[in-house]
């Protein structure tokens, strides 16, 4: 019993100095909680997510999954995998390209283009599989350099990898002129929508990004966790190749579940990821996600108004983003202040626009507290910062009336 009172005072106490994720403006993951996900949790606790065909609701859920995606994408032939996060799926899409490459091109010594801005993982991902990444640099936007894109692209080049919403400034690549020199090249091409996934097809753009618009696409990854507002763990690989999937996994002998394909990578894992997909997506609807997507981007616009106000830049990427990069003179002091408030940020320099400063992430349910407590707290930094400048100089002031004295 004592020692149950331990460990409960224990885990109260640590659990007391964690800052809430409610002021968490710095990440992309998804700090919305469905009060109807939460009734349901405990029950999908420790569900294995690999055990669908036993669980009759997680199958449900994953086909119900598979036929969304597969219409928002316009990719009705294809195939769409449940993962655990957009790593997992850039893992997979760049391996099953691997593979496809080598038995219908012969390519033994593959490559891919990765833009200098691209997620870290893209990289990592490439070198696990011993595909050489070709660094494709920056233009004055921000974006994919097309130039050198078709100056590094050859033979053995696998796919060409583009952004649909960057993580640090919140550009998208011109994947029509990717998509055309793919072609060209009798070659494929990989979107990270990691983060554009779930905003882009909700909103009214002229952007082409569908498996029908863009004929070189081969793979798309996106993070269910972040904008489609899952709990963590919630990831989708879509592959334009039905079969490849079929064509490049082993069997595996699963208790409940028989005779299993494994299109993914990871064998045990949580269904939280999965289930609250579905119920997010049930709930709130295409209608609601758009809902959403356009609240961030108002958000954004207020946001970034007032901040300019007091005197900060904001990089603001697309016009598309619901993120922004708020820099200045004074960013990383502003950054710090706002740190001891706990609001959870940091400051850094971004490379490309190289300046110094913080991302603001916008997300469901920090809309209203981002444009009322933290521009406040803003405000009060501001301020605080003026009434020191003025003391200083009457401090100077005073002293300089005292030496003519
Ligand atoms: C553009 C982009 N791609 C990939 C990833 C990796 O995603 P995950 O954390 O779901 O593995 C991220 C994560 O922030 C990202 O921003």
């Amino acid at each position: 019993m004592g020692n149950l009172q331990n460990l409960q005072s224990q885990l109260d106490k640590l659990i007391k100095e964690d800052p809430s994720e409610q002021k968490n403006i710095g990440t992309f993951t998804a700090i919305h909680k469905n009060p109807f996900v939460y009734q349901y949790l405990f029950h999908y606790l420790n569900k294995n997510v690999v055990d669908r065909a036993g669980y009759t609701s997680l199958s449900y859920f994953e086909k119900t999954i598979e036929k969304y995606f597969k219409k928002l994408f316009d990719n009705k032939d294809g195939s769409v995998v449940l993962t655990a996060g957009s790593t997992e799926s850039i893992l997979l899409a760049f391996h099953y390209a691997r593979e496809k490459a080598k038995d219908e091109k012969g390519i033994t010594k593959p490559n891919i283009l990765v833009p200098k801005h691209a997620h870290y993982s893209l990289k990592r991902c490439a070198k696990m599989l011993n595909i050489e990444v070709r660094e494709i640099g920056l233009n004055d936007t921000h974006t994919t350099d097309i130039e050198e894109v078709k100056k590094k692209i050859d033979r053995n080049t696998i796919l060409v990898a583009a952004i649909m919403i960057a993580t640090e400034l919140g550009v998208i690549d011109d994947l029509i002129q990717l998509d055309a020199i793919a072609k060209e090249h009798d070659t494929w091409m990989h979107i990270d929508g990691a983060i554009g996934g779930f905003i882009i097809p909700y909103l009214d753009t002229d952007l082409r990004y569908t498996f029908s618009q863009l004929e070189s696409l081969f793979s798309m990854n996106i993070s269910c966790h972040k904008f489609g507002l899952s709990l963590v763990g919630g990831g989708v690989l879509l592959l334009r190749d039905k079969k490849i999937t079929q064509a490049y996994t082993g069997n595996i002998e699963y208790l409940s579940s028989g005779n299993k394909k494994m299109a993914g990578l990871t064998v045990t894992g949580s269904s939280l990821g999965l289930f609250s997909l579905y119920t997010n997506l049930m709930l709130y609807k295409f209608q609601g996600y758009r809902k959403f997507a356009k609240k961030y981007l108002k958000t954004k616009k207020e946001l970034t108004d007032i901040l300019q106000s007091f005197g900060y830049s904001c990089y603001q990427g697309s016009p598309y983003s619901p993120q922004l990069f708020v820099y200045g003179e004074d960013a990383s002091r502003l950054s710090k202040y706002l740190l001891g408030q706990g609001w959870l940020q940091h400051a850094y320099t971004v490379e490309g626009l190289g300046k110094t400063g913080f991302r603001i992430v916008i997300k469901k349910d920090q809309e209203q507290m981002l444009l009322n407590e933290f521009i406040k707290d803003v405000r009060d930094f501001k301020l605080l910062a003026n009434q020191k400048l003025l003391l200083k100089n009457s401090y100077q002031g005073a002293h300089a009336i005292n030496r003519l004295s």
